[in-house]
């Protein structure tokens, strides 16, 4: 079953490799190349395509443009038994991160809890992946990153703040699923206004203003303006929080001072900060699990409101689409594949195989 008819299906593992190709060509290690394919096709795979393997022209770019090291390694510094700090080295985020939560998920595994901040990274993309890293480990977790500025703080009508999502998790019971929450702190991630831009579709007024401070269902008028705090002053101070977090705790850019993916002109400098806590400090792991157990099923069998048919727990959705894609293959539209293949034919590297 196709998601609709006019799409071009690509699998897990045709998008993984058609990544790591492109990558290595372009001086990226096997590993660390291994580790952002993962990350991007993990987010196609959960219908978060606003942060997926599209994002490679961009990525691709910053290494022309000599803005991103594509042979950086992250380094890493022990700062107490349960903190750390690793340097990015002005690499690509997601080998950095996934670093990050490895020692937090080791530390934790000793300790009970580990935290590590991330400083001169860059794009780590959905921050769902790394929840996710914890959640395969038996872990709970948060994940905060800053971000380029996209959001006027409450009051204010330039872009000062970034759009940084706020991502935290918990591993579920054996009759539930793990609870990962991954949201942008304005009404919709500004990933997916680039993506109405590729696909030439309109994006729903509410989510941004043009330059002039008025509403627009235009994405190029949008990306010049500004993305709207999701709740008022509580999205804009959300977009704070990740910002002293991710920005002035670990030393890298803050308040408006991250430079965007789409931005050749300099480095990223992006923070992050991940915490790794073990679900079984207070209680037996069985007794955890049935808790998670009791609550998913609260949640998702509540007295439902007029016209809803279903009840999700965060992350559900996500992770019923991935089953699905893992099935079915990744949708893509035709003009996608083409902007793809031609960075395949630029490094010489193999086309994107589709699902036949
Ligand atoms: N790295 C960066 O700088 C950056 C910046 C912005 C956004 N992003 C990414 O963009 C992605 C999109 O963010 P978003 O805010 O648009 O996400 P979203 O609005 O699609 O989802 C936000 C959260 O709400 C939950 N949710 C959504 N619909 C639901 C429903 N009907 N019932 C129950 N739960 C529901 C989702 O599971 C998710 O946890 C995220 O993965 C984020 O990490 C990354």
């Amino acid at each position: 079953m196709t998601e609709k008819p006019d799409q071009v299906l690509v699998g897990r593992e045709e998008a993984k490799a058609f990544v790591v190709a492109l990558l290595e060509a372009s001086g990226v290690s096997k590993r660390n190349a291994d580790i952002v394919a993962e990350g991007l096709v993990q987010a196609d795979l959960r219908g978060v395509e606003s942060h997926g393997i599209n994002r490679i022209p961009s990525y691709l770019a910053r290494i022309r443009n000599g803005v991103l090291d594509p042979r950086a390694e992250p380094a890493l510094k022990q700062v107490t038994p349960v903190v750390a700090q690793v340097d990015g080295n002005n690499g690509f985020g997601f080998p950095a991160a996934h670093l990050a939560m490895e020692t937090a998920i080791s530390m934790a595994q000793t300790f009970g809890i580990g935290m590590v901040s991330v400083k001169h990274s860059n794009h780590f993309g959905m921050s769902a992946w790394i929840v996710r890293q914890a959640v395969d480990a038996g872990m709970m977790s948060l994940v905060f990153t800053n971000s380029s500025p996209a959001l006027p703080v409450w009051g204010g009508k330039s872009q000062l703040m970034g759009v940084s999502p706020i991502a935290c998790g918990a591993p579920g019971g054996d009759n539930s699923i793990p609870f990962i929450l991954d949201m942008a702190p304005s009404v919709a991630a500004r990933g997916k206004i680039h993506k109405a831009l590729r696909r030439g579709e309109k994006i729903p007024e509410g989510w941004a203003l043009d330059e002039e401070g008025k509403p627009t269902d235009d994405p190029e008028s949008a990306l010049k303006g500004v993305m709207l705090p999701m709740g008022g002053p509580k999205g804009s101070a959300l977009a704070i929080m990740m910002d002293v977090f991710s920005g002035v705790f670990s030393g890298s850019a803050f308040a408006g001072g991250v430079t965007g993916p789409y931005d050749m002109s300099k480095p990223g400098d992006v923070g992050h900060f991940i915490v790794a806590l073990k679900p079984d400090l207070f209680m037996s792991l069985d007794e955890f699990k049935q808790r998670m157990d009791v609550f998913y099923h609260r949640v998702v069998e509540s007295d439902k409101m007029a016209g809803v048919e279903r009840i999700y727990f965060p992350g559900e959705i996500e992770q019923r689409t991935e089953e699905r894609r893992l099935k079915d293959g990744i949708p893509f539209v035709q003009a996608e594949i083409d902007a793809l293949n031609a960075e395949a034919e630029r490094l010489g590297a193999a086309k994107i195989q589709q699902m036949l």
